[in-house]
């Protein structure tokens, strides 16, 4: 495998081929998703783009297919908890879902104290409203999971964290469907500890994005990839926390901790992803759903050209 990502550091897929245009203002872009509309359904293409603190930083290879795959496989082990936006797998990297009302706001789960809920503890912050008892040590677990929702930024800005008590007052979702959206929120953030400590890993944290079909709730975007969820190690969990000391981890707070260390947090230049960054980066990935699922990554022949002249046949046949 290590011999296809060095090979495919020069050939990743980075954006949908639509240099014919035509596609025309169909084709949206989202950091990682290259999105078409298609009036009632979209298209959702996950490129190879990697973002940190919402910016577009470089490509992995292979990094679309795996968290396009890894979420079918959630959607697919959680469909008895909710129904969700799949329609049909288009190619290894796109899907077809059905268009949905998307709730404004990014519901987060969260099991354990850690990351940007840690760094706004220690300053003695609440965490989307919720006030925390004092003494929490970093990566603590919390006695039941905690739901710390934030609004959705507009392109170019950073989410803002909102209780759950602002998102019913401000209107943003009724009360009734906010009770619906957490009690499926704790759901989901169950079953997807229970299979991930199946597999040796704990489920830190996630991020899901809700929506409405025919007035019906459902689950859309991605589920339990490494792009929305923290993944740890479950046997060497308690020894780094006794020691207070980082955890292992098969997700992206890897590549966010090289840049924190570096001095970025999103604002201003950002550093360089060098090749060898990309190739550990992609590895990491692949590590990921071969853990999850238990099966060996098998990727896809299809080079970036001819995947996306897939999915446009796809589409234009569709039209
Ligand atoms: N079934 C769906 N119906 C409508 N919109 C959807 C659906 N599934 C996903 N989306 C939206 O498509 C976009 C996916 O693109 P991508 O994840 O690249 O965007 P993004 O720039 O990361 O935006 P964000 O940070 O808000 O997720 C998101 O804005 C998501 O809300
Ligand atoms: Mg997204």
């Amino acid at each position: 495998m290590i011999d296809r990502i060095h090979a495919g550091l020069n050939s990743t897929f980075e954006k949908l081929d639509d240099s014919q245009n035509i596609l025309g203002n169909r084709l949206i872009k989202g950091k990682v998703r290259e999105i078409v509309d298609m009036g009632d359904t979209l298209v959702l293409t996950t490129s190879d783009r990697i973002s940190a603190f919402d910016r577009i930083l470089s490509t992995i290879p292979f990094k679309g297919e795996v968290l396009n795959k890894l979420s079918l496989y959630w959607f697919d082990n959680t469909k008895d908890i909710i129904d969700n936006h799949i329609i049909a797998q288009v190619s290894p990297r796109s899907i077809h879902v059905n268009k949905c009302q998307v709730l404004p706001v990014e519901v987060i789960v969260r099991g354990y104290l850690t990351g940007s809920a840690w760094r706004d503890y220690k300053k003695g912050l609440d965490i989307s409203g919720i006030k925390l008892p004092e003494g929490m040590k970093m990566d603590q677990k919390f006695d039941k999971p905690i739901i710390t929702p934030s609004t959705k930024a507009e392109q170019g800005d950073h989410d803002m964290p909102i209780s759950c008590d602002d998102i019913v007052s401000k209107g943003l979702v009724s009360k009734e469907l906010w009770a619906e959206v957490e009690d499926k929120a704790i759901k989901l953030f169950n079953r997807g500890t229970e299979l991930a400590a199946k597999r040796g890993l704990i489920l830190v944290d996630t991020k899901y994005e809700f929506g409405l079909l025919n007035g019906k709730l459902v689950i859309v975007d991605e589920i339990h990839t490494p792009d929305s969820s923290r993944y740890w190690y479950s046997d060497s969990y308690k020894e780094s926390f006794d020691k207070g000391e980082n955890q292992k981890k098969v997700d992206k707070e890897f590549l966010r901790q090289w840049l924190m260390d570096q001095g970025f947090m999103g604002d201003g230049d950002a550093p360089e992803i060098t090749s060898q960054m990309r190739v550990d980066i992609a590895q990491k990935y692949i590590e990921a759903y071969e853990l999850l699922t238990g099966h060996k990554f098998v990727p896809s022949e299809l080079t970036p050209e001819a995947e996306s002249k897939k999915i446009l046949k796809y589409i234009t046949d569709k039209m």
